[in-house]
C-alpha cells in the first residue's frame, strides 16, 4: 500500500478542530446502551440513532471519521442512502472496526485477549471496496492484583501488530487501540506504570512487524486514577501524567493520538482532554496531534435526549452538535 496515502488519511482524521466519533459499539454494547434509556436494540432502532448522529448538521466541521460496526457500513438511511455515502458527502472518513472483542485470556485469570485474525485480510479488502478507510482495533489490559501478566501484555501488542500490518496492505489506516481500563480503585501510579509497560511493548511489536508508523493513528486511555480510587488525581495531574508517559513512549513519527473517553463521564473526558492540550500547548513540544475517537464522550447526552423517540429528533441534534463543538474546544485545549 501507498505508504503516502496512508499518511494523508491518518493526518487528515486529526486535521485542526477535528476528531474522530467512535459509532462502532458492538450489537451487544449497543444493546445496553440502550437498555439504559429502555429502547429495544432493533436493527432499525440502531440505523435511527445512528442516522440522526451522521446527518445532524456541521458535525463535519468537527467529526473527520467515523468507526462504524459492520452492520452500519451497509445499512441505508430512512431515504435509501447508504449510511456510508452519507457520511461521504459530507467529507466524513468512514472507517470500520474488525476485531471480534475481547475474550477471556484462558489460563490467565481476569485478563483479556482480542481476538478477530482469522480472514481478516479478505475482511478489510472488503471493507476497502466498500469505502472504509481506516479501521480499529482494541486491546483490553485490566489491572488488579497481580494483573496484567507480562504475558497479556505481550500477546496483546504482537495481534495488534498483525492487525496493524494487515490493515495497512489492506488500504486501511490501522487505529491501534490498547485500553488500560480504569475499572478498579489503582492509583494513577499503577495507571502510568502499566501504561508505560504496554505502550512500549506495543511500539516494540509494530517495529517488529514492520509497520510504518506514520501511518497509524494510536488510540490510548489517559492516564486516571482508578474509578473507585479514594483519592482520584485532578485534571492537571491527569494531563502531566500523561504527557509524561508518551513522550517516554510514543515515537515522534506516530501523527496522531487519539483518546478513547473509557469509562470517564463524558463532562470528565472532555475537561481532561482539555487540560491535557492547555499543558500540551504550553510545553509547546509534543509531535503529535493530541485528539479524540470518544464512543461515549460524545454520545451519552445525546442519547438521553433522543430516548427512542422520533419527537425528540431536533432536540438531540441540536445537542449532539454542542457535544461536538464542546469536544474540539477541547480538542484545541480552548475549552471556556
Ligand atoms: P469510549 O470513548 O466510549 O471509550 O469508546 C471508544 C471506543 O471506540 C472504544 O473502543
Amino acid at each position: 500500500m501507498d505508504k503516502d496515502k496512508l499518511s494523508n488519511i491518518a493526518t487528515k482524521l486529526v486535521a485542526q478542530n477535528k476528531g474522530i466519533l467512535a459509532a462502532d459499539e458492538s450489537n451487544p454494547t449497543i444493546k445496553n446502551r440502550f437498555d439504559s434509556i429502555d429502547v429495544e436494540s432493533t436493527e432499525n432502532n440502531r440505523r435511527d440513532y445512528r442516522e440522526l448522529l451522521f446527518s445532524t448538521d456541521g458535525i463535519e466541521n468537527y467529526i473527520s471519521g467515523i468507526i462504524l460496526y459492520e452492520e452500519t457500513l451497509y445499512q441505508k438511511s430512512s431515504n435509501g442512502q447508504l449510511l456510508s455515502e452519507l457520511l461521504q458527502s459530507k467529507d466524513i472518513i468512514p472507517g470500520i472496526k474488525v476485531d471480534k472483542s475481547a475474550k477471556d485470556f484462558i489460563g490467565f485469570p481476569g485478563e483479556k485477549i482480542t481476538e478477530g485474525l482469522d480472514g481478516l485480510y479478505d475482511r478489510m479488502t472488503n471493507y476497502y471496496n466498500d469505502g472504509a478507510r481506516f479501521s480499529k482495533w482494541r486491546a483490553v489490559i485490566t489491572i488488579g492484583e497481580q494483573i496484567p501478566s507480562s504475558q497479556c501484555i505481550e500477546l496483546n501488542a504482537i495481534l495488534l501488530a498483525r492487525y496493524a500490518i494487515t490493515s495497512q496492505e489492506s488500504g486501511l489506516v490501522p487505529i491501534v487501540e490498547p485500553e488500560i481500563l480504569m475499572d478498579g480503585d489503582h492509583s494513577i501510579n499503577s495507571c502510568y506504570e502499566v501504561t508505560n509497560k504496554t505502550l512500549n511493548e506495543v511500539f516494540n511489536q509494530l517495529e517488529k512487524h514492520k509497520v510504518n508508523l506514520s501511518g497509524i493513528l494510536l488510540k490510548p486511555n489517559m492516564i486516571l486514577s482508578g474509578k473507585e480510587s479514594p483519592d482520584r488525581a485532578d485534571k492537571n495531574e491527569v494531563a502531566e501524567m500523561t504527557l509524561k508517559c508518551f513522550k517516554e513512549t510514543i515515537p515522534e513519527n506516530v501523527p496522531g493520538i487519539i483518546f478513547l473517553s473509557g469509562g470517564q463521564s463524558d463532562l470528565e473526558s472532555i475537561d481532561n482532554l482539555d487540560a491535557i492540550n492547555k499543558l500540551a500547548a504550553q510545553k509547546g513540544d509534543m509531535p503529535w496531534e493530541l485528539s479524540f475517537s470518544y464512543g461515549r464522550g460524545l454520545q451519552s447526552s445525546t442519547l438521553n435526549k433522543w430516548n427512542g423517540n422520533s419527537d425528540n429528533y431536533l432536540i438531540a441534534q441540536k445537542e449532539f452538535i454542542n457535544r461536538c463543538k464542546m469536544v474540539s474546544d477541547a480538542r484545541n485545549g480552548k475549552l471556556s
